[in-house]
């Protein structure tokens, strides 16, 4: 079973961090160094420094790195997103990026989330209007099968995903995302799994339903992974939980990695970073939610830590079949 954690560059180098890591964990996901912003600064330049530095920890303490993530319509650079290209024009920038970067960790990136979040929030089971999906009047889908496919071209090897939040339980989103897999499956668009976010804000998911969508996902022939996982709770100005919230965010935990681990195809549970002392929600929610992570801000590991422990230790895995013993 594959246990990641995003990652950010800078805190490597803090001792506590980067032990933790290594010790826990057996695969990494660069939480933003792969991001167009990042990577592709300039249309003439790419800058791999930061996630070079992150595959680079992962080789040295043997662990998995997951790509995330070639296509999004957040975090792009203003060379981007406020010239006018025209649509071919996109479509050869997509492609030599795609290219470029998957080209960069041939070898050394095992999956890639391809395209993130291509479906809409708002309009329910409908394409996101994006630059990609072009300037018609409805959106255009084509731009997700020819990631895919340069993807593939460019690594033959790696797996492609696609990532996607709140379809994690059966709803439209994942209705649609459903859909397009099982077109792409048909066709032979290059597609090896989807990921489930898994941001989960809801100290109540429906874990029956999140279960059932892994099965009929799986049950296409692709993996899921959970790739983004964090649990958000209420916090006081110091960033502090209530004792009960820990403990039903340690049920949760709990739940989705045994819902993981009873289906074979579900192969990895990644949390978007470890430590409560860098986690993305604090900003995102202006500091009310927090504490969403296995480790507290000093590395201690709180209840969901050990409740993910005991589920990873006790899992249901169903073993593949082995060889009759002579
Ligand atoms: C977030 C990062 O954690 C932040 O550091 C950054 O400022 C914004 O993006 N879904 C995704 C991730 O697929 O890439 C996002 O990461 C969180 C939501």
């Amino acid at each position: 079973m594959l246990i990641g954690a995003a990652v950010r560059p800078v805190q490597l180098s803090e001792l506590a961090y980067a032990d933790t890591l290594a010790r826990e964990f057996n695969m990494l996901e660069p939480e933003d160094a792969l991001k167009w912003e990042v990577v592709h600064p300039t249309q003439q330049s790419f800058d791999f420094s930061q996630a070079d530095q992150i595959v680079d920890f992962a080789v040295g303490h043997d662990m998995k790195v997951r790509g995330h993530t070639l296509v999004w319509h957040h975090q792009n650079p203003a060379w981007l997103t406020e010239s006018k290209f025209n649509s071919s024009q996109l479509e050869q920038i997509l492609e030599q990026h795609i290219k470029t970067v998957v080209g960069h960790y041939r070898g050394k990136i095992f999956a890639w989330d391809v395209v993130n979040e291509a479906f809409d929030e708002l309009r329910p089971g409908e394409l996101r209007r994006t630059i990609w999906s072009g300037s018609g009047t409805l959106p255009d889908c084509s731009y997700i099968e020819r990631s895919f496919r340069w993807a593939h071209e460019a690594d033959p090897q790696v797996l492609l995903f696609y990532n996607e939040a709140e379809a994690e339980v059966v709803n439209p989103k994942s209705d649609a995302i459903y859909a397009m897999v099982r077109d792409f499956r048909e066709r032979g668009v290059p597609i090896n799994g989807v990921g489930f976010q898994m941001h989960i804000a809801n100290l109540h998911p429906d874990v029956a339903s999140i279960s059932a969508n892994i099965r009929r996902f799986t049950a296409l022939g692709v993996q899921i992974q959970i790739t983004e996982m964090d649990v958000a709770l209420p916090v006081d100005v110091e960033g502090n939980a209530r004792p009960e919230d820990l403990q039903q965010q340690a049920n949760i935990y709990r739940e989705i990695a045994t819902a993981c681990l009873s289906h074979p195809g579900c192969t990895a549970i990644q949390t978007w970073g470890f430590t409560d002392k860098y986690s993305w929600i604090g900003s995102h929610s202006k500091h009310t939610r927090g504490a969403a992570l296995p480790f507290d801000k000093a590395y201690r590991p709180k209840p969901a830590y050990e409740a993910l422990r005991n589920a990873l230790e006790n899992g249901t895995r169903r073993a593949r079949p082995q060889p009759e013993p002579h």
